[in-house]
């Protein structure tokens, strides 16, 4: 197989926040010490993409996007041990360093250098511009270079294009169930914001055995792709959301709710959409600007958890092979999650969809 690098890539940049992508040519250098170059098979279009193209996340630019990515390991640089050529990886967007105090904490999703490669130009285009790596992975693009951490070898029985989706939207929404509100057989679970996330939280609330599980969205669009996922019911995003989730939950609301939109009213939502004593775990990334307001007494008197949630609190050369183990046995169905294949020059296109709430997940394939 022809596994040399190639000269120049394509890639998807984002030239400056609030500009349209631009799609060019970039070279990449051989990977230096400890880093992996990689051909991308596919690249998922998350929404934290396009939260940083229009400033709700903020990274270094010029940069390529793209962090959601499976492909094949092109050459590595010295002293790299853990891959070879050939190989098989998942992008992991946030490699932990192993020695900083979350580290040393065991808690790896809260790695103090996380981002670290993000900062230090690692491309250009062939005009000569410096290109920063966006989210560590830069995997729109046909190739990448990232640091050995950033690659976890694919377990077995994954189709590679589908693996893509592992790397953020599967890992996110498994840990939000199992690490975070750590749903227990028969208990109800809301999901509000039935995007790529969204649907892996379905997917995984059914996988933990929850008993009835309810996906609000405020497209109306999303309650098939939700059903296919493992909702028992669908509600219509409204005022009345926690209202219409509590009569479903038999009066008392939810034992769990996942928030999967980033917004300050469905974190909203989702707390008044539990129990007393409910769990509400927030996986969306929303602006600085969105406020959230309780009273006083409420958090007291509701007894309720909310817990923020960074990449489904895993440890992803950990989760992985056990995500694996549940998809070569049908217990996850990625490509479920997947409702286009596209090309890279497609992706304005799918930011719009999802502005729009149209689809599921939409996955550059190379
Ligand atoms: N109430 C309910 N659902 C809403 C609302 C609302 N007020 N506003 C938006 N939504 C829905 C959208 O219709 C869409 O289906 O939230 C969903 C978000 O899905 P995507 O845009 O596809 O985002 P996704 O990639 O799934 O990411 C979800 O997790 O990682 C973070 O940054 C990411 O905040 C984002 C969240
Ligand atoms: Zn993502
Ligand atoms: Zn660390």
């Amino acid at each position: 197989s022809d596994i040399r690098p190639a000269r120049s890539v394509r890639a998807a940049v984002l030239t400056a926040v609030g500009e349209p992508l631009r799609l060019t040519r970039i070279e990449l250098p051989d990977p230096g010490p400890g880093q992996v170059r990689v051909r991308l098979a596919a690249a998922g279009v998350c929404h934290s993409d396009l939260s940083l193209s229009n400033g709700t996340l903020l990274a270094p630019v010029p940069a390529v996007l793209g962090h959601e990515g499976a492909g094949t390991v092109v050459s590595v640089g010295e002293g790299v041990t853990g891959v070879r050529p050939g190989q098989k990886v998942v992008l992991n967007w946030a490699p932990a360093c192993g020695d900083c105090p979350f580290c040393r904490l065991e808690e790896p999703w809260l790695c103090a250098n996380a981002n670290a490669a993000t900062t230090t130009p690692y491309a250009r285009t062939e005009e000569g511009q410096e290109l920063y790596p966006a989210l560590t992975a830069a995997a729109f693009a046909e190739e990448t270079v990232v640091p050995e951490r950033a690659v976890l070898p694919l377990p077995e029985g994954v189709p590679l294009t589908d693996a893509a989706l592992l790397g953020c939207a599967v890992l996110t929404g498994y840990g939000a169930i199992r690490h975070s509100a750590k749903v227990r057989p028969g208990e109800s679970v809301a999901v509000l914001g039935i995007g790529g996330v969204g649907l892996a939280v379905l997917q995984s609330a059914r996988l933990a055995g929850a008993g009835q599980i309810v996906a609000v969205d405020i497209s109306e669009e999303k309650e098939e792709l939700a059903r296919a996922a493992g909702a028992t019911d669908f509600v219509v995003a409204s005022e009345a959301t926690s209202k219409e989730v509590k009569r479903l939950t038999g009066g008392l609301g939810a034992d769990v709710a996942v928030e999967c939109a980033g917004r300050a009213e469905t974190i909203r939502a989702a707390w008044s959409s539990t129990r007393r004593g409910g769990r509400v775990t927030v996986v969306g990334i929303g602006g600085k600007d969105q406020r959230v307001s309780f009273s006083a007494l409420e958090i007291f008197l509701s007894a309720r958890t909310l817990s923020g949630c960074v990449y489904g609190n895993c440890d992803p050369s950990r989760d992985l092979p056990e995500l694996a183990e549940h998809v070569r046995a049908g217990r996850l169905d990625l490509s479920a999650l997947v409702t286009g294949h596209i090309g890279l020059e497609d992706i304005p296109e799918a930011f719009e969809a999802m502005l729009a709430g149209r689809g599921g997940r939409a996955l550059v394939v190379f």
